[in-house]
């Protein structure tokens, strides 16, 4: 596990996006894992940078995304398919036919697994960090969720998640998440972190015991993760 910590989320972002361009011109069919939430907006808009200058080519890529809320169709504003599509995916030389985020109707939680399994897996994933140590919609729990599934979503979650929706009574209650053993499967794992209120779950998914109360620190187990932080993320290290 390696921690690196910047001065600001700019300067992640380049990072991240840096790390993006290596790992993407390596082979044909890359498949990268994406996340939603504020904390990777700022990567992908140097991806989409990357992109429109020539230098980052995203037609033989392929995506699969950690999650979904359940309930809400892809066309919903505030599902996180309707969210990639307006912060990366219209915006770069992707084929939206290669890219998969989990369905919050049909919630193919097994059908999802399997198809990132056909793909060989995940190459590249992309984490943010739930302010309750979370990763994709894994949340605190007495035991691991390995295989993707459906998840309750936390109080602390929804309270963290209301500013995207109009009141926090629309906030869904549940997902299809990627689970712990997805994750994991991953062959390389980055998870950005910015701001105080993400220091607390830092700390303890880097310093902590692994265990499932606190999801982020089950990678500690990961042969090659590296946790991008600016300096308030990493304040409580
Ligand atoms: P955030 O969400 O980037 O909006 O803070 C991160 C997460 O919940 O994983």
């Amino acid at each position: 596990m390696q921690v690196l910590v910047y001065k600001d989320a700019a300067t992640i972002a380049k990072a991240a996006a840096a790390i993006f361009a290596g790992e993407i011109a390596k082979k044909d069919g890359y498949v990268i894992g994406l996340a939603t939430g504020s904390t990777p907006v700022p990567t992908y808009q140097e991806l989409i940078k990357m992109n429109k200058e020539g230098v980052l080519d995203f037609s033989k890529v392929i995506s699969y995304n950690l999650d979904e809320y359940v309930g809400l169709e892809p066309t919903h504003p505030c599902s996180y398919r309707y969210f990639m599509n307006e912060q990366l995916f219209d915006h770069i030389n992707i084929d939206k036919n290669n890219t998969h985020v989990p369905n919050g109707i049909t919630c193919n939680a097994e059908e999802y697994e399997e198809a990132i399994k056909a793909a060989g897996g995940v190459d590249l994933q992309l984490l943010g960090i739930g302010s309750d140590g979370h990763i994709g919609f894994n949340e605190p729990a007495e035991d691991f969720v390995y295989p993707t599934n459906i998840v309750k979503l936390t109080d602390q979650t929804i309270d963290d998640n209301a500013r995207f929706f109009n009141s926090r009574d629309e906030v869904p209650t549940s997902a299809i998440s990627m689970g712990i053993g997805t994750i994991m499967s991953a062959k390389r794992i980055i998870l950005i972190a910015t701001g105080k209120n993400k220091a607390k779950a830092i700390a303890a998914a880097i310093k902590g015991p692994v265990n499932p109360a606190m999801p982020a620190s089950i990678l500690q187990m990961h042969q090659n993760v590296q946790f991008l932080l600016d300096e308030d993320a990493a304040s409580e290290l």
